[in-house]
């Protein structure tokens, strides 16, 4: 996709946490941030059903799960592994530069 750029997401990538998740904005696109297995990982925060935030949600392994009505999404690839949500999410190229964390958008 043309126009994407590194975004600075957050301050201190090490506040991001196996069990907390962040949530962020670019634009107006809302981004979760998770942390599996020690590597950083960026995906459409909205659950693709109704309207629920991912990064609320319950993370087991590598997957979240839906804090709404429990739909199952594999957090390195966004594939959607249970429904009742029907597709898969977006996920965004992720790095972290001198402590902070920025995702491509
Ligand atoms: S809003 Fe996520 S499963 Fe319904």
């Amino acid at each position: 996709m043309s126009g994407e750029r590194w975004h600075k997401v957050v301050d201190n990538a090490a506040a991001i946490t196996e069990d907390m998740p962040v949530s962020v904005e670019v634009g107006e696109v809302p981004i979760g941030v998770f942390r599996i297995g020690g590597e950083l990982h960026a995906i459409e925060d909205v659950c693709p059903h109704a309207f629920a935030r991912l990064s609320e949600g319950y993370v087991e392994g590598e997957e979240v799960e839906c804090p709404l009505h429990a739909a199952l999404f594999h957090v390195p690839t966004g594939e959607c592994r249970r429904g009742p949500a029907d597709r898969g999410i977006e996920t965004y190229e992720v790095k972290v530069e001198d402590g902070s964390v920025y995702v491509l958008v």
